[in-house]
């Protein structure tokens, strides 16, 4: 074993490494385990800095030929690619306190192989807390406490993550504590590498693997579903990976055009931004503080230039990954052409690390957008029946083919509070149109509004933008979307376009649309239709390619402090009550199916209804690339030979021990 073999040789190395830590004379001999390849290209574009500084088989000889080193070099070497490695006999991961956790003595060696970027993981909240990270600080605390929502907080930590539930609930964010109040690290990692290189990715990824240790990968700690963290484990940070180089004349075999190259950390407003400046746009979400090629490319990519281009995954063009045999390599068109097949939408943290990806750079655009809101009343007067409201949205609902057809895409909510309905258009967002063109397309629905006799509640506003981002910023970009609570779960559904062309399910689907909103239950709706756009093969579910609308709600919500059993009712509400009307008129069998991304973490049947048709060959690819299991993430392809043992928690979360089922 490993380990035990080398624990004999502890005292030594503890010497040697306090030496490294304490004389110049010795840290020669510990330097970086990186070195600067001679490529400087890759995918027909230039390597970004960090991606030149890799881990070499000369290094990793280097280590075992380095007295300091050699006896635990072989926990940094590579696995060999491809072929099925030896598995332990440990059913679980190795965990902190297990006779397998690695000593703090190689702990500290694997640090200055890294080059110092090792960060022990202290809880963001641990200041409002007497705990072993110390005494609380209540100005500390209160500024945690007063950050907590916003996105900057979470993104620029090691270890947080946006959703707090899915960690455990072991330290929360709150300024009241009481020295009764506990923190622990709870579903945190133990550690987080904050990685600038490939190097150090390499060594983190060998490492995992060697001692069995559980990898997990935080960009901006987004995730719904809690896939970007895990109690015990060690963790990628890429945040820094913040590189954006603009290729004016990319080449690939199919593509000749613009292009940019975007580090693994840099976030959708970062590369929005850098489009802007070259005049072009490129696919994002709506949230601009979303990581761009992290789960958001991985997990497909919804876009408000979806009616244009598809799918953000569909303009990608290359990825650089490290797999988990610790190889860095190119996937593209010509490059391990599974691999890019699979990362393109088939779900993020589950084949490889990706360090940067090469996208198209489409043309820019111009766009018009609108915002109001119908209600049913003006000044508490009630001036239109709850029929003729309906009515109204049906109307809309059924001119949702023609404006996905007109290439637009739409973000709106119905809300119905006391009795009270409105329809609150967030956005309608429609690239390329004058603001004479978006009034013709919609005239037919606004002269229904207006026989009906709809008031607007708030007034339509609609502007003209000569580029895309001045557009989509008004839209979105500068709207704080609500993150950093514990209070309730989310679930999604697509909706495919035969619940239009079939009067029936059109019928059937407006039943369930009316009882949804009518009892009261969290109610968003897109009109987005991506297709396959620029008709490319790649993973995107299935259901996307189908959708014609992407529904989303959420569980009754719950206090931040709510019990297990709080949270189990608030969960099996989502599913039983709240879901499972869509998932019976939607289902995968007929092109339905739940976006990944932002999903409910029980979701059911989640490998037909978030990886649809692909989730086969999804399956096969994990197993050629990651054969032992070291990219597990939640409801990820192949995650169902795993299971977090988080005891009962009301909805599965990160906190407890990965093990085999
Ligand atoms: C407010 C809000 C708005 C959103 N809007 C949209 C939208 O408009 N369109 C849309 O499609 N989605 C949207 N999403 C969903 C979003 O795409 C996902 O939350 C996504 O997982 C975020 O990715 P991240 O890298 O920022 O987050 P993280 O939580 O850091 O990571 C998410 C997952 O990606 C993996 N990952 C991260 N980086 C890498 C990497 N370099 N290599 C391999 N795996 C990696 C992680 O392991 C984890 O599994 C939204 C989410 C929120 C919270
Ligand atoms: C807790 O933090 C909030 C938000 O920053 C602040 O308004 C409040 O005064 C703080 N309470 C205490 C007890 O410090
Ligand atoms: C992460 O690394 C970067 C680059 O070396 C450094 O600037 C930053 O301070 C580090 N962050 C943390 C939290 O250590
Ligand atoms: C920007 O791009 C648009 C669309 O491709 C084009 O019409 C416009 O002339 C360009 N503007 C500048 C300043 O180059
Ligand atoms: C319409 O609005 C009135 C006044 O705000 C409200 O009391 C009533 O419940 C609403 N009625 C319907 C049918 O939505
Ligand atoms: C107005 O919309 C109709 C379709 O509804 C379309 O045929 C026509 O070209 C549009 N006219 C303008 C000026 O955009
Ligand atoms: C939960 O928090 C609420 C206030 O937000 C408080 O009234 C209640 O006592 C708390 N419950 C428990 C079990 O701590």
């Amino acid at each position: 074993m490993v380990l035990s073999k080398s624990c004999l040789l502890a005292t030594a190395l503890t010497s040697l490494v306090s030496i490294a830590y304490g004389q110049s004379s010795s840290v020669s001999s510990l330097e970086p385990a990186a070195t600067i390849v001679p490529e400087d290209s890759a995918a027909g574009a230039p390597l970004l800095e960090g991606e030149r500084i890799q881990l070499t088989e000369a290094v990793v000889e280097r280590l075992e030929k380095d007295k300091t080193t050699a006896e635990i070099a072989d926990l940094f070497a590579f696995g060999t690619e491809g072929t099925v490695q030896k598995r332990g006999s440990a059913r679980c991961k190795t965990y902190p306190g297990d006779a397998r956790w690695p000593a703090d003595w190689i702990w500290d060696v694997f640090n200055l192989l890294l080059g110092g970027s090792l960060i022990p993981t202290v809880p963001i909240s641990a200041p409002c807390y007497d705990s072993q990270w110390g005494r609380k600080d209540p100005a500390k605390c209160n500024d945690i406490v007063s950050r907590f929502t916003k996105a900057a907080t979470h993104e620029d930590h090691p270890t947080s993550i946006m959703w707090p539930l899915f960690q455990g609930r072991t330290c929360m964010a709150r300024n009241d504590t009481t020295p009764a109040d506990k923190c622990s690290i709870g579903g945190y990692p133990a550690y987080a590498v904050n990685v600038t290189n490939v190097a150090q990715i390499q060594l983190a990824v060998n490492f995992a693997r060697a001692t069995n240790i559980r990898l997990v990968v935080k960009n901006t700690g987004h995730d719904y579903l809690g896939k970007s963290t895990g109690a015990g484990s060690l963790s990628i940070w890429t945040h820094n990976l913040k590189k954006i180089e603009y290729l004016p004349n990319y080449k690939s075999k199919s593509y000749t055009g613009k292009a940019f190259k975007v580090g693994a950390g840099v976030t959708v407003q970062e590369i929005y931004v850098a489009a802007e400046a070259q005049n072009t746009t490129v696919q994002g979400g709506i949230c601009e503080s979303v990581g761009f090629a992290g789960g958001y490319l991985q997990g497909g990519g919804h876009n408000p230039l979806s009616g244009l281009y598809g799918m953000a995954a569909d303009s990608v063009l290359a990825f650089q990954v490290v797999l988990a045999s610790g190889q860095f390599v190119t996937a593209s068109e010509t490059s391990y052409p599974d691999l890019f097949w699979a990362l393109r939408g088939g779900g993020p943290g589950t084949y490889g690390i990706v360090t940067s990806v090469i996208v198209k750079a489409h043309p820019n655009t111009d766009a018009t957008l609108s915002t109001f809101v119908l209600g049913n009343s003006t000044d508490g007067k009630q001036i239109v029946s709850r029929e003729n409201f309906f009515k109204g949205v049906r109307k809309y609902w059924e001119l949702f083919p023609t404006y996905t057809d007109a290439g637009t895409y739409s973000f709106f909510f119905i809300f119905n509070r006391d009795g009270q309905l409105t329809l609150d258009m967030k956005a309608f967002f429609a690239p390329g149109y004058t603001k004479e063109a978006f009034q013709n397309l919609t005239s037919s629905w606004m002269q229904t509004i207006q026989e009906l006799g709809i008031p607007f509640q708030v007034p339509q506003k609609t502007n003209y933008y000569p580029s895309f981002f001045p557009a989509y910023w008004d839209a979105w970009g500068k709207s704080a979307f609500p993150l950093g609570t514990a209070t309730s779960l989310p679930g999604n559904r697509l909706i495919p376009k035969s619940h239009w062309t079939d009067p029936k399910k059109l019928e059937t689907t407006w039943q369930t649309l009316r009882t949804h909103v009518e009892s009261g239950r969290h109610f968003g709706v897109y009109h987005q239709s991506p297709g396959n756009k620029q008709n490319v093969d790649n993973s995107v579910s299935s259901a996307w390619r189908a959708a014609q609308a992407f529904f989303i709600t959420a569980s009754p919500t719950f206090l931040p402090n709510a019990t297990a059993a709080e949270v189990r009712a608030a969960n099996d509400n989502l599913h039983k009550v709240i879901l499972d009307p869509w998932r019976k008129i939607t289902p995968a069998s007929e092109g339905g199916g739940s976006y990944l991304n932002e999903a409910a973490v029980d979701e059911p049947n989640w490998k037909e209804d978030f990886y649809g048709e692909q989730y086969p060959r999804l399956a096969q690819i994990k197993k050629k690339y990651d054969p032992t299991g070291l990219f597990y993430v939640t409801t990820g392809v192949g995650s169902d030979a795993w299971v977090v043992e988080d005891g009962e928690q009301g909805v599965t979360t990160q906190f407890g021990k990965l093990c085999r089922v």
